[in-house]
């Protein structure tokens, strides 16, 4: 059996991710191949229930708790949702992953980048999205489409500073693996994103 493919999808709030999290999955299925799409936080009943905790805007959380917290709920999420998806040839669809780590509470709220990255090998030992689509819009378009968009959750209702930083460290990710995540410029029409999502997937998964 083929092991299937592993595709995140990143970008801050208002970057576009879920308007391309609900075609992708037929667009990949249209062509024979079976998908998963499950989200972090989230994707088990712990990681539910956590992603509840994390999410509340009631909540305000020590970023070491949260990276713990983040990292605990996707160890079960790898445990028994994806490995379990990849190994039966399914491709996994992630919306968000260890990025969004490494932006949030790295970048935005001030972790240390190096915290971070004992707790990926700690949980993922070798283990990458095979490819991460990164939505990249500047702080004050990401803002600007939530706030016209919904309410806001905990993150959201940061201010602008937290998501040029939270940007800054998805980049940075972006620069440091530069192959597997692929920059999508998200202040971009619609249709033409959509077209870029469709080139990049053909191109890097059915090789
Ligand atoms: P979502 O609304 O895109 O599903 O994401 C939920 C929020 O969780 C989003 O504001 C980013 C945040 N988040 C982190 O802070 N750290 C993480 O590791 C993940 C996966 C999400």
């Amino acid at each position: 059996m083929t092991r299937g493919k592993f595709i995140t999808l990143e970008g801050m709030d208002g970057a576009g991710k879920s308007t391309h999290l609900a075609w992708l999955p037929a667009f990949i299925e249209a062509r024979g191949i079976p998908v998963k799409l499950t989200r972090e936080p989230g994707g088990t009943p712990l990681g539910e229930k956590l992603r509840e905790l994390m999410l509340d805007k009631n909540q305000k959380l020590n970023p070491d708790t949260e990276a713990l917290l983040m990292f605990a709920a996707r160890r079960e999420h790898l445990d028994k949702v994806i490995l379990p998806a990849l190994g039966d040839g399914v491709w996994v669809i992630c919306d968000r992953f260890t990025d969004a780590t490494f932006a949030y509470q790295s970048g935005g709220s001030g972790l240390a980048w190096e915290r971070v990255e004992v707790l990926e090998s700690w949980v993922q030992g070798g283990l990458q999205p095979d490819l991460t689509l990164y939505f990249d819009v500047p702080a004050e378009v990401g803002k600007a489409r939530t706030q016209a968009a919904r309410t806001p959750d905990r993150f959201e209702r940061e201010e602008h500073p937290f998501f040029a930083r939270v940007r800054g460290a998805y980049l940075r990710r972006a620069r440091e693996q530069p192959t597997r995540i692929q920059v999508i410029d998200g202040t971009a029409a619609l249709e033409e994103v959509k077209k870029s999502v469709e080139i990049i997937i053909l191109s890097n998964c059915f090789k």
